[in-house]
């Protein structure tokens, strides 16, 4: 069994050995860019744990495990066009570095290539594969549309910002579970397990996310701070003050809120101090704990090898504290 510093190593060499430019360069160098970027690539060592769980060598599995994280990297492509970022990874996004034209096409061929490399599980599970896969990818779009939407919307509820962030983000962790587990022949009781898990897991993972958008240090986090508060995305933190603000802390974040014309370092900095003295912050990390506890619950009733679930709660509980 490999542990999460071998798979991570597995994963990494595995991505620099992709040939991934030839002509037309530019369509491919933005590609080649954007996966040498790193991050932290957790959706593909989730899949190799999954794998690993259910007694599957990792080594055979890896492509399947590739196609999930450059999904997720052609999802980065358009999500930071749609929401108008100019720094990932600490580095410019690609429509920043080069256009939204190049960032619509090069994702395009980035999500063909995910679907290349899936190709190369077991001709026998293809059939399985490509449904889990569909299904997730069809999820993902929603969630992102949902996003959208809410953006407009003062209504969004908790339990719709909750489905939207399933969508969006969760199921993506769960399919690559899922897809470990379906490869290496798991029960599908196993299977299912394994995905609630994710879900759960997916869902702690965005509700951080969304706290270090406005709480994080850029540097570590490698994308600017505030983002979200810019674009009034319905965050956990803003449904909260929504919900908890009276009098005068209500007035002012409506107002922020409905401002069109604004200096977003102002809005970024009135909107955190409102979320710093309703304590919003702390009922976000509350909510993320949650969920990481249904988390445990579900891999507690899978029928797995020990050694292997030690090590994907390990790493399922460094990831609630991330940085980046
Ligand atoms: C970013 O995902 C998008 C979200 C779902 C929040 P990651 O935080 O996994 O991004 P990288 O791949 O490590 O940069
Ligand atoms: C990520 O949501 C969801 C997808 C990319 C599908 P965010 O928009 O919050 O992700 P970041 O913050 O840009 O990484
Ligand atoms: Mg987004
Ligand atoms: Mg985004
Ligand atoms: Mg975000």
């Amino acid at each position: 069994m490999l542990n999460i510093k071998e798979l991570q190593e597995l994963v990494n060499k595995k991505i620099d050995s992709l040939d991934i430019i030839s002509a037309p360069r530019e369509l491919y160098t933005p590609i080649e860019y954007t996966l040498s970027q790193g991050g932290k690539r957790i959706r593909p060592v989730l899949c190799l744990m999954a794998s690993q769980l259910f007694k599957k060598d990792v080594n055979e599995i890896i492509f399947p495990a590739l196609a999930v994280e450059v999904f997720h990297n052609f999802t980065l492509l358009h999500d930071d066009i749609m929401d108008n970022a100019d720094v990932r990874r600490n580095q410019p996004t690609v429509h920043k570095k080069w256009d939204a034209n190049a960032a619509i096409l090069s994702g395009d061929a980035m999500m063909i290539k995910a679907y290349q490399y899936l190709c190369k599980c077991d001709a026998k599970q293809l059939p399985e594969a490509i449904e889990l896969f569909n299904n997730v990818a069809l999820g993902v779009c929603e969630g992102q549309q949902y996003d959208m939407e809410f953006e407009t919307r003062n209504d969004v509820t908790v339990d719709e910002y909750l489905e939207m962030i399933r969508l969006k983000t969760a199921i993506l962790l769960a399919g690559s579970l899922k897809l470990g587990a379906i490869l290496a022949k798991a029960s599908k009781k196993d299977a299912d397990l394994i995905y609630e898990f994710g879900i759960n897991i997916g869902l702690a993972f965005q509700l951080q996310d969304d706290y270090l958008d406005s709480f994080g240090n850029q540097d570590s986090f490698g994308k600017k701070i505030g983002g979200d508060i810019v674009a009034n995305k319905k965050t956990f933190l803003l449904l909260s003050a929504f919900k908890n603000a009276k009098g005068e802390d209500q007035l002012n974040l409506n107002h922020w809120v409905d401002k069109k014309d604004f200096n977003s370092e102002e809005k970024i900095n009135a909107v955190k101090q409102i979320y710093s003295k309703l304590k919003v912050d702390k009922l976000s990390e509350e909510k993320m704990n949650g969920f990481y506890e249904k988390a445990v619950h579900c891999l507690s009733q899978i029928e797995g090898e020990n050694e292997a679930k030690k090590e994907l709660l390990n790493f399922s509980s460094k990831l609630m504290h991330r940085i980046n």
